[in-house]
């Protein structure tokens, strides 16, 4: 490609490539690769001339030389898809720019300038969702990670801090809402039909944080006074028909306010806080300065529409965006390999908020849940990287599950041995020192040694090294002695075949077997291959009990007596270590069943020990609801195919089913009890009705592989008496799983009663294509033609599709047609919309760990998206790195 000439010349509408425009592979960015930028870009002012069809963007850059960088004769704007017009610096119409691929360079001789030039957009053929876009008839933005560059010519890159002044002005009848990042500082109107607004944002932020929305749209307001006394004016803004939906939400924002005044001394600073919902959404929500946009999935909440865990999700990602405002934009990431920066740490910010307001022990079960059933998988298979990569070809790719949900427990863990006192001298240490700056992992790891008076030279490896480590745990008894054995190895990863041993935190107790008591818990650190640690004055052996809380992120592997694992489970004073005793228990048997040659005797004498704790754990009267329902939840598909070296979907389905079957029958009378001790408590949002709303379900869900008939009958009359969408929708997965004819009454009833709100039609398609039922897959099939389905709306795609890949009968059928369908989806997603595209790949890029025969399909399946030429780079790098 022939590097372009300035304006007016005839090449040059063909000069800027398109964004898929790729003559060879996409380049690799490396971290140490880093340099500073040579530019500083103090100020920047944009004039936004609003159309959906199309927006005209001017926009005027301060420049000035960095002292930091390289002395440079230009400089680089990156562009994606865009063509300059009207170029000038320091007021005059300039001819000394060109265009490098998408990026336009402009010569600058001196020390600082004033670069000015325009860009038009075309919002509506925007399904990319990044930049500037339309939805639902407004117009909003997403600019994270490289979406500015889809705006303007800017140097987009998270190191460049500017303030920024924004006016916009449209169609007052179509955008009667004009909203950017800030204050309001002025506002009018035209006679024409048209008016504007302007904004200001004193705080300096890079191009990723910048957000403008124009619509037709309404807010509730409320009010919050901060703790030096400054009045903040809050607004979610949502379309009419949504309004009274937005009380949670707004309730949530409140209490992340407060929240984050109380535990980490962390005060809001502008006069207005704004949170915008819109239908079209790539991710979850974004933390945009001052002016937040949410996934509508996360803002709106009415009991008939919303389950319990959309309440709490909506608590959750409400508090994590507004913390984002110091761990994020008060102090940012210097390069996007610092992602885990903001990310990990403000995940672990929201659990610990949500641990306040929900009950610790339940969050935590959850949030070890989610770890093991996405990160796990991802750190054992071919996408394993460290919670800071080394190096991306798409940064819209490492928004994965290591860098925040492991990224939050790399920061637990220097809590757990700093302590919360220490810890939080560590974080006021770091944003007192990085306030307004854009900072590295290595200077929060830095804040914490100094602030919280931790040595973290050998705990850095937990950035740098991939991996889940695994920790062999065995305990002797001898005399008055018990010996304590700790063994850890972290695994190779690709592109990392050796790796040292990492410091793990356990907390770990040691209970008396008579009276189920211990002595008190210690916090052991194993930073050794090997370590044994003798304890004294135990005259019987004790039961040990470790990484209580899951005090460190690794997978245990312990030799232990299944009698231990049922003492474990029924008294363990940590919510956690019962929890996971429970599980152990379960996965050990189904591992057996699935790996083969048990006798039928030996198998039935584990469910039956099963079976004793569950009627325990259905029974006891001292179990709060809430706990009692994790306690019944059995591991998932995922986290059991992550014990076996190579997996069998379909054997690790059919021995789960036969032990939920095989549980019903155990325990039927038990689990109708239940069903009707907990249908007989109120609704309501209290704890205890939460609580009885999910043990409801859940012995559903066993019951239903017991007595489908039982089952169905109880379904349908949980659907029918349902006063909320969490006894709806759990009574209708339970029924769309079985063959009886409720599961068409309801599924219709469902559909009529809701239909055309949105959020609660994408429940309806992922409870079909998420089902056990033996015929998902033409039902997915059959949702892909149904009117309601839409290719461009990533909710709706997921809502169909992500469910789906977690089916063990449909995703794995053994013939290879649920993989083909995924990968048909991925071929047709991508030119729309590359980042949702791509974040199909991973569930086709397990073959390693699956049986050969399905193996071979998957790969198969990846070599066919990789064989087309103009993939995006998000899906080329995926695909690639899946086959690698
Ligand atoms: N930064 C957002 C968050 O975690 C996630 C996001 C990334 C949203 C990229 C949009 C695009 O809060
Ligand atoms: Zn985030």
């Amino acid at each position: 490609r022939t590097p372009s000439t300035p304006d007016g010349n005839p090449e040059m509408a063909d000069a800027a490539p398109g964004p898929l425009d790729r003559p060879s592979e996409p380049p690799l960015i490396r971290r140490e690769d880093y340099r500073p930028f040579d530019w500083l870009v103090p100020e920047i002012r944009l004039d936004f001339t609003l159309g959906l069809e199309r927006t005209l963007v001017v926009a005027t850059l301060k420049v000035e030389r960095n002292p930091n960088g390289e002395p440079a004769s230009e400089i680089r704007l990156n562009g994606d898809g865009l063509t300059p017009l009207d170029v000038t610096v320091d007021g005059h119409a300039s001819n000394s720019w060109r265009m490098e691929g998408s990026d336009l360079l402009v010569d600058l001789p001196g020390d600082a300038h004033e670069i000015r030039f325009a860009t038009e957009i075309a919002p509506v053929a925007n399904s990319q969702l990044m930049g500037l876009y339309a939805s639902n008839g407004m117009l909003c933005t997403q600019c994270e990670a490289e979406g500015f560059r889809r705006i303007t010519f800017f140097p987009d890159r998270p190191d460049v801090l500017s303030t920024y002044t924004v006016r916009m002005e449209g169609p007052k009848d179509a955008f009667p809402v004009l909203l950017s990042n800030g204050n309001r500082i002025a506002a009018g109107g035209g006679e024409d039909g048209t008016h504007w607004a302007e904004w200001h944002d004193p705080w300096p932020k890079p191009s990723y944080l910048f957000a403008l929305v124009a619509g037709d749209l309404v807010a509730r307001k409320d009010r919050f006074t901060t703790m030096s006394g400054r009045e903040v004016d809050l607004a979610i803004w949502v379309r009419a028909e949504d309004l009274d939906r937005t009380g949670h939400a707004m309730e949530s924002l409140i209490k992340s306010m407060k929240w984050d005044e109380q535990v980490f001394g962390r005060e809001y600073d502008l006069d207005q806080f704004n949170i915008v919902a819109v239908g079209d959404f790539n991710m979850g929500a974004m933390e945009n300065k001052g002016l937040n946009v949410f996934n509508t999935k996360y803002v709106l909440a009415d009991p008939e529409t919303a389950t319990d865990g959309d309440y709490d999700g909506i608590e959750g990602v409400i508090a994590h965006e507004y913390f984002h405002n110091w761990s994020g934009n008060r102090v940012t990431c210097r390069d996007w390999f610092q992602l885990s920066l903001k990310e990990g740490f403000t995940v672990l910010r929201d659990q610990l908020f949500s641990q306040d307001m929900q009950g610790e022990a339940v969050k935590r079960i959850e949030d070890v849940r989610l770890l093991r059933s996405v990160q796990f998988p991802e750190d054992s298979g071919p996408l394993a990287h460290p919670i800071r990569p080394d190096s991306f070809r798409e940064i819209g790719n490492f928004y994965t599950s290591t860098v925040y949900n492991k990224g939050a427990e790399v920061i637990r863990m220097m809590r757990t041995m700093a302590g919360p006192e220490r810890f939080r001298e560590g974080t006021d240490l770091y944003f007192g020192r990085h306030d307004g700056e854009a900072a590295t992992c290595e200077d929060f790891i830095r804040a914490m040694e100094d602030g919280a008076g931790l040595d973290l030279a050998q705990f850095r490896l937990w950035y740098s090294q991939a991996g889940t480590p695994k920790v062999e745990v065995s305990l002797a008894h001898e005399g008055e002695a018990a010996t304590l054995t700790l063994r850890q190895t972290v695994p190779v990863t690709p592109g990392q075949p050796d790796k040292q041993p990492m410091p793990i935190p356990l907390r770990l107790a040691l209970l008396d077997r008579e009276t189920g008591r211990h002595n008190g818990e210690q916090l052991i650190v194993l930073d050794k291959p090997e370590q044994v640690h003798r304890f004294e004055g135990f005259a019987a052996k004790p039961v040990l009990s470790v990484n209580r809380g899951f005090s460190a992120p690794v997978a245990i592997e312990r030799v232990i007596d299944s009698d231990d694992l049922v003492f474990l489970a029924k008294n363990d004073d940590d919510a956690f270590a019962r929890y996971e005793a429970m599980q152990e228990l379960i996965v050990g048997h189904l591992v057996a069943v699935v790996e083969g040659g048990l006798d039928e005797r030996v198998q039935d004498a584990a469910r039956s020990s099963i079976a004793e704790v569950m009627r325990v754990i259905v029974t006891d009267a001292a179990l709060d609801d809430s706990m009692r329902g994790e306690l019944m939840m059995l591991p998932g598909q995922t986290y059991i195919a992550e014990q076996l070296t190579v997996a069998d979907p379909g054997a690790i389905h059919a021995a789960r089913e036969a032990l939920k079957g095989w549980l019903a029958k155990s325990l039927e009378m038990e689990l109708v009890a239940l069903h009707e001790r907990a249908s007989g408590i109120s609704s309501g949002m209290d704890r205890a009705a939460r609580g009885a709303r999910k043990v409801k379900t859940q012995a559903l869900v066993f019951l239903a592989a017991g007595n489908p008939e039982l089952a169905e009958r109880m379904a349908a009359a949980q659907y029918d008496a349902a006063d909320t969408m969490t006894d709806r929708q759990g009574a209708l997965m339970v029924l769309a799983g079985l063959a009886g004819p409720q599961r068409t009454h309801k599924l219709i009833d469902f559909y009529n009663r809701f239909q055309g709100d949105a959020l609660v039609i994408d429940k309806w398609f992922s409870l079909q294509a998420g089902s056990l039922h033996p015929h998902v897959i033409e039902h997915v099939h059959a949702l892909a033609q149904h009117p309601d389905f839409n290719i461009k709306n990533p909710n709706r795609v997921r809502s169909l599709y992500m469910a789906f890949t977690g089916t063990p009968l449909g995703f794995h059928a053994a013939d290879g047609e649920g993989y083909r369908m995924i990968a048909d989806l991925i071929l047709a997603l991508d030119p729309i919309n590359a980042s949702t595209a791509a974040r199909f790949v991973p569930p086709l890029g397990r073959w390693r760990r699956i049986e050969p025969g399905r193996a071979a399909l998957m790969r198969g399946e990846l070599e066919r998206i990789a064989a087309h030429a103009d993939l995006s780079r998000d899906t080329f790098e995926q695909v690639t790195r899946s086959l690698g």
